[in-house]
């Protein structure tokens, strides 16, 4: 109806994203993009990134490494001179790999942990930068269901993300123990069909084909990004004001 507010309102905020190219990340940029943000679209994928900002209204592309100290600091320094501003970080790069405890496949740990947990912390290094000086920020980090319970076959992304909840929930004990009003939250997906759960089911490829896991799967279908990003966008929205250092599951009771 004309002349009401909208529910959720992004406008003025700057919103990084990283892991944009594909999947939950692509989705992050839309849903922000769509309720007033202006998206920066990072990804190790320089092209994807690019790709994402051009079909995304107002979008700008990044290529950043999540792995890389120095491609951080340049970007910081890229979004102080070009924005002055940083408001939400969405870290979303992630990898999964199979590997066992009993393997003790410290290649494959290494590989894990650099993207999904050195990664999401030097973008909350980066973030914070930003939103102490502002006194306000959102920041969400993407998990995983896998880091609520065991994964014999998948035990080095388990344990990643598990370090990305209890990372982002000493993060906001820190922000708004020292004041500020920035909120650091995690989201936990169940599989969402993205290219990602492609080498899921490879992982689980003992269940059959991608058609056979889904129908294998409690939930009865794979999640969508989407559906992942309408959370995130909420989260990033002052409508989560009281939410901080939690994870939201989103798995339509897979992990009930
Ligand atoms: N798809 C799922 O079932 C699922 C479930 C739970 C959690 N997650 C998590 O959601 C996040 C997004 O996954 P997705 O499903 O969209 O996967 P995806 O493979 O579709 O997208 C991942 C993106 O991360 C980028 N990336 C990988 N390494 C990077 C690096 N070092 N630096 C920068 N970018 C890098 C890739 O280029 C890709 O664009 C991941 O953290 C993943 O662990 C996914």
């Amino acid at each position: 109806m004309a002349g009401m507010k909208p529910w959720i309102d992004l406008s003025g905020k700057v919103a990084l994203v990283t892991g944009a190219a594909s999947g939950i990340g692509r989705a992050c940029c839309a849903g922000l993009a769509e309720v007033g943000a202006t998206v920066i679209a990072t990804d190790r994928d320089a092209a994807g990134a690019g790709a994402v900002a051009d079909c995304t209204p107002g979008a700008h592309a990044h290529a950043l490494d999540v792995t890389s100290d120095a491609a951080w600091r340049e970007c910081e320094a890229w979004i102080e001179r070009t924005f002055g501003r940083l408001d939400i970080v969405v870290n979303s790069a992630g990898i999964v790999s199979s590997d066992r405890v009993g393997d003790a496949d410290t290649a494959t740990y290494q590989r894990i942990f650099a993207v999904n947990v050195e990664g999401s912390l030097l973008g909350m290094r980066t973030a914070l930068a930003f939103m102490r000086r502002q006194g306000k920020g959102a920041i969400v980090n993407i998990s995983s269901a896998a880091s609520l319970s065991g994964a014999s076959i998948m035990a080095s992304y388990g344990a990643s993300k598990a370090a990305i909840a209890h990372y982002t929930r000493s993060a906001a004990l820190e922000t708004v123990r020292a004041g500020h009003d920035i909120r650091i939250n995690s989201v936990h997906p169940g599989v969402i069909d993205t290219a990602m759960a492609d080498d899921f089911c490879e992982i689980y490829s003992v269940l059959g084909s991608k058609e056979a896991v889904e129908q294998k799967m409690s939930t009865g279908r794979f999640g969508t990004a989407s559906e992942v990003a309408d959370v995130v966008v909420y989260l990033c929205s002052d409508r989560a004001s009281f939410i901080a250092g939690t994870g939201i599951v989103v798995d339509r009771a897979a992990s009930a």
